[in-house]
């Protein structure tokens, strides 16, 4: 399975529009220790042929034109290797995507239906996009079922989605519904290659982490290095746990979970513009690097 971090940043991207905090400033001067970053996304093949995306950041276009294998094939006037998107939740930075790929054909959206439901109901997105190229949904399964190609057929892949902690987006009350956040494993038939995909986690309870028994990479929530962060830099009143994201420090924090999972590559992604890990020169990206984990990169790709 061929697997590409096509965005690393949390909603906002980085540098954030509006945002002049330390870390956006360096960013936006250009220092190579703090390098800017579209918003959280990933693309996965078995084949290299066939992809599938994992969230449809509104970065979706660029993140397009920086990778060749997802570009139009040579052969075709209007097309896309593009099979379908896996979504893991329904907040903007995870779905925005879906109105810019509206000039293709049906798109074919995998999202549980607490994600659907808040999607339609807040956003319109079956009704919109209907006008266009329109939706197909699919739910995901419990157990691994083969990830279907546009056209019916096998990719090579195998998937399932389980619940972890997660609420749904502001724009649809924030309720915390049994499957408002999921995350998803990734098999290659071939290689047995596992991927684990979570980018939105309020916390690693034992019944999550019991999914990523065997996964050799582990793509995770990154976005708050702690708590009271947005407070803290002055650019929101949010505690981490107040927008369901878990914070790498602390004796509870996601870092010192990773540390001890058996998993070869535990990589940060979604990391949010105020988190100084975006500073590679800085003593939390020292301790991220220490703990054997890896902070995700935009154009990141590796093979499982
Ligand atoms: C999140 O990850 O908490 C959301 O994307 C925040 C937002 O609404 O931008
Ligand atoms: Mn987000
Ligand atoms: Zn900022």
């Amino acid at each position: 399975m061929r697997v590409r971090l096509l965005g690393t940043a949390a909603g906002g991207g980085f540098p954030q529009w509006n945002c002049n905090c330390a870390l956006c400033r360096q960013a936006r001067q250009g220092k190579a220790e703090v390098p800017a970053r579209s918003q959280s996304a990933a693309a996965v093949s078995a084949d290299g042929t066939a992809w599938f995306l994992l969230n449809l950041s509104p970065d979706i276009r660029h993140q397009i034109e920086a990778f060749q294998p997802l570009k139009p094939p040579q052969s075709q006037v209007r097309g896309t290797p593009i099979e379908g998107a896996l979504l893991t939740n329904a907040d903007l930075d995870h779905v925005l995507g879906i109105f810019i790929l509206r000039e293709g054909g049906v798109l074919h959206l995998h999202a549980p239906a607490a994600v659907r439901q808040a999607l339609d109901e807040g956003l319109r997105i079956s009704q919109v996009l209907q006008a266009y190229g329109g939706v197909s949904w699919h739910e995901p399964p419990v157990e691994l079922e083969p990830l279907l190609k546009s056209d019916g057929s096998e990719s090579g892949l195998l998937y399932r989605a389980f619940e972890v902690p997660g609420k749904l987006p502001r724009y649809a009350g924030s309720k915390a519904l049994p499957g408002s956040a999921v995350g998803y494993l990734l098999v290659d038939e071939k290689t047995g290659g596992k991927l684990a995909f979570l980018p939105d986690v309020a916390d690693l309870p034992v019944k999550v982490l019991e999914n990523l028994a065997d996964c050799q990479a582990l793509l995770l929530d990154g976005t708050f290095w702690e708590d009271d962060e947005m407070p803290k830099t002055g650019t929101g009143k949010l505690t981490a746990s107040q927008m369901a994201h878990l914070p790498l420090n602390g004796p509870r924090g996601s870092l010192e979970i990773l540390r001890k999972l058996p998993i070869a590559r535990k990589i940060y992604l979604h990391i949010n513009n105020t988190n100084p890990i975006l500073n590679a020169s800085s003593p939390e990206y020292k301790k991220v690097k220490e703990a054997g984990v890896e902070v995700g990169m935009d154009g990141m790709e590796f093979e499982l």
